[in-house]
């Protein structure tokens, strides 16, 4: 299979400590045996600081999301260099350059692409180009909520959804740079509108990833694992 994975720079790169790109490294490594890999990283707390000084400087949105690209883009470089051998040296700028070198047999790793968007549209977008077979959002949360658990009590974990319930339920997001939500309103408009078989869950510890990516895999149609969050299926 070919597999994309968007693993947010706040569970990738929480504390800048070379522990955490390598313990997602090695399990990287482990994954590529049986899949093809594609692994967008996000920009973290490094880019939301570097936003926010960039926004009282006088920055515009357009411009802080070019530093938040940047950012998503160090991160990848940490990520490369965890990997060694097994990634493609160079992260690609965009789609195109991610399916030129898709052929590499190495793992692909980049960040963010154009101002607008996350880390998890890229992700979305590249799923849809290189008609991988799954997107796997990996995030500081476990799964997508009715509501913002930190604000509402009573809001609920959805298990599956479908992609029109994900649009309907990340739309009220912020768009401003460096905003947060489980996934961003476009990456779920894409999801939707190209019916990507999606995972979204909690990724600080990348064997639960690996897990739910062969649990998927294999999937009877019931979800088993805990450590799963929430599936998207159908439009
Ligand atoms: P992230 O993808 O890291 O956003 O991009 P995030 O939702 O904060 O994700 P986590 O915390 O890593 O999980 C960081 C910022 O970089 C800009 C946006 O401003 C975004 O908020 N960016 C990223 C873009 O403008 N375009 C891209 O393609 C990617």
């Amino acid at each position: 299979m070919l597999i994309v994975l968007s693993v947010g720079g706040s569970i990738l790169a929480k504390e800048l400590k070379p522990d955490s790109f390598l313990v997602y490294a090695g399990a990287l490594k482990e994954l590529a045996k049986e899949h093809d890999l594609v692994v967008v990283t996000g920009g973290g707390v490094a880019a939301r600081d570097y936003i926010s000084v960039a926004r009282s400087a006088g920055a515009n949105e357009v411009e802080c999301d070019y530093i938040g690209i940047d950012i998503t883009r160090l991160n990848a470089r940490l990520l490369i260099s965890a990997l060694g051998d097994a990634a493609y040296p160079e992260p690609p700028k965009d789609y195109k350059q991610a399916q030129e070198v898709l052929s590499s047999g190495k793992i692909i790793v980049m960040g963010g692409v154009i101002p607008g968007q996350t880390t998890d549209a890229v992700a979305a977008i590249l799923t849809e180009y290189l008609r991988a077979d799954m997107l796997v959002i990996a995030t500081a949360v476990d799964g997508v909520y009715s509501a913002d658990p930190r604000k509402d009590p009573k809001a609920v974990k959805y298990e599956t959804m479908s992609a029109k319930q994900l649009v309907n339920t990340v739309m009220t997001t912020e768009m401003k740079a460096g905003s947060k939500s489980p996934v961003d309103p476009l990456a779920a408009k894409i999801i939707e509108r190209c019916n990507i078989e999606t995972i979204v869950m909690e990724g600080s510890d990348p064997q639960n990833v690996l897990r739910a990516i062969s649990e998927e895999k294999d999937r009877s149609g019931e979800i088993k694992g805990v450590y799963l969050g929430t599936r998207i299926v159908g439009q």
